[in-house]
């Protein structure tokens, strides 16, 4: 058997939490080696939508689910999602890395510090604390879930720690920090996670090689750290390499990729965004395709299809296929259009480039299509799409030489059309 990925390629929100549902009914496992709950991956099951923000989507169909070393956990959300499922009959079969970093109150807090600050140039953060606690791994200076299991332990780390996060916190201008009260709050989750921490590289290679294993990304490669549109990005790395590092796995070990992209695009928070539509069609998309964000509730800014970004981060992704999500929303145009090309200053660019100063500048070139207006949401077979939804796919294809295998038509777990 092997390790199969579902990857994002635009800005997050690509619908992720569905194809892993699908997937997820074929595997043994399922694994997030990345971010941490500014994640929100929606699955609609018959009558009921459920929200994840930290724990595999795998577990609604009951399988073993791993949060991986590279993902930042917070342990009062982690709770309240294991308490939130046990209310819909739900006991997940959970392994927590012990490696895996701990979000804590002072990153929230800086979380938020560090936006006010930045202004009317902030990244439009969802404020969890995520980069925060990204940065104190990369300096040393974080918590992990095992340390939260051992009381000695954890008071001497945190006695390490605690002096520097004061004194940020005072120059932040924000309340200090009740050490005890932290310290005690922090033992007492250790204590109710404590039956999920443990080693799960150990674990994933122990299974790797006689189970499916499913990595299921969360945002997208356009917020990645190194490829996304710095600094207006996450502090992971969502590609398909973050697998890698964020769980344990050697690259051999993944045997499929499936890169997930909406029909358009979509985006939270600030940044650039070459292709946004800002007036009717934005809201029109926008209205249609009920974008608004599943952790935040903002509403997501809405553009076509980039087939610039994709075709450059398929390369950097290496999906095997596409599975081209939100289709149906598509239906309600007259016109549907696919950015084929960047202009930055009157000439023609073929990559997105580096800077986002240059990005913000970049005026797309956009290729129309006739719309198929008619509904095909019922739709469940390729052959049954109209023409013109047909011929929009195999454009995709085209254009980014990567094959589309799924295709989205609805919200509901079922609505997917296989090609
Ligand atoms: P994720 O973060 O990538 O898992 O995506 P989100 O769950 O944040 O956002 C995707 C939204 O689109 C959710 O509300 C899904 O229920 C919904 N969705 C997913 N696929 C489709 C589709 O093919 N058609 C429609 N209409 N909605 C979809
Ligand atoms: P899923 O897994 C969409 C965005 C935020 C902000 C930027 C940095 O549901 O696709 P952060 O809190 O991570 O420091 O915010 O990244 N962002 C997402 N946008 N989907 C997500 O996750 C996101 N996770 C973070 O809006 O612009
Ligand atoms: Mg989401």
């Amino acid at each position: 058997m092997a390790g199969i990925a579902i990857v994002g390629l635009q800005w997050g929100d690509e619908g992720k939490g569905k194809i892993t549902d699908y997937f997820a009914s074929q595997a043994d496992c399922v694994v997030r080696y990345q971010g941490g709950n500014n994640a929100g991956h929606t699955i609609v099951i018959g009558e009921r939508k459920y929200k994840l923000h930290l724990i595999p989507s795998g577990v609604l169909q009951n399988k073993k689910v791993v949060i991986g070393n590279g993902v930042v956990v917070d342990p009062a959300v982690l709770l309240k999602e294991i308490e939130m499922l046990r209310q819909h009959n739900i006991e997940p079969d959970l392994m927590v890395s012990d490696r895996a970093n701990v979000i804590m109150p002072y990153h929230r807090m800086l979380d938020g510090a560090e936006e006010a600050l930045l202004g009317s140039k902030k990244v439009g953060t969802t404020k969890r604390g995520i980069g925060p606690c990204y940065s104190d791994k990369i300096a040393r200076h974080g918590i992990r879930m095992r340390d939260l299991l051992n009381e000695e332990e954890f008071r001497e780390k945190m006695e390490r720690i605690m002096p520097i996060k004061q004194r940020i916190l005072e120059v932040y201008g924000l309340e200090k920090i009740d050490e005890e009260k932290l310290i005690e709050e922090y033992l007492a989750y250790g204590k109710e996670l404590e039956k999920y921490i443990g080693d799960t590289i150990y674990f994933l290679n122990s299974i790797i090689d006689e189970k499916e294993v499913l990595f299921e990304g969360a945002q997208g490669i356009l917020l990645d750290i190194d490829y996304g549109t710095y600094p207006f990005v996450t502090s992971s790395s969502p590609v398909t390499g973050g697998i890698c590092t964020g769980a344990g796995i050697s690259p051999k070990k993944i045997k499929r990729i499936i890169g997930v992209a909406k029909a358009y695009v979509t985006r939270v928070g600030m940044g650039p965004m070459p292709t946004e539509e800002k007036g009717e069609i934005g809201d029109f998309l926008a209205e249609k395709g009920g974008e608004i964000g599943t952790t935040t509730g903002r509403r997501r800014r809405c553009g076509w299809i980039d087939l610039v970004a994709l075709r450059k981060f398929a390369r950097v992704n290496g999906p095997d296929n596409w599975n081209i999500t939100k289709l149906d929303v598509l239906s309600a145009f007259d016109t549907i259009g696919a950015v084929v090309g960047y202009t930055l200053d009157g000439e023609e660019i073929f990559s997105l480039p580096s800077r986002s100063e240059d990005q913000e500048r970049i005026v797309p070139i956009i290729e129309e299509f006739e719309g198929w207006e008619t509904d095909i949401s019922e739709i469940r077979s390729y052959e049954d799409l109209p023409e013109k939804a047909r011929n929009f796919l195999n454009f995709i294809e085209d254009e980014t030489g990567v094959r589309v295998k799924y295709i989205g038509v609805g919200a509901s777990n079922d609505a997917i059309v296989i090609k």
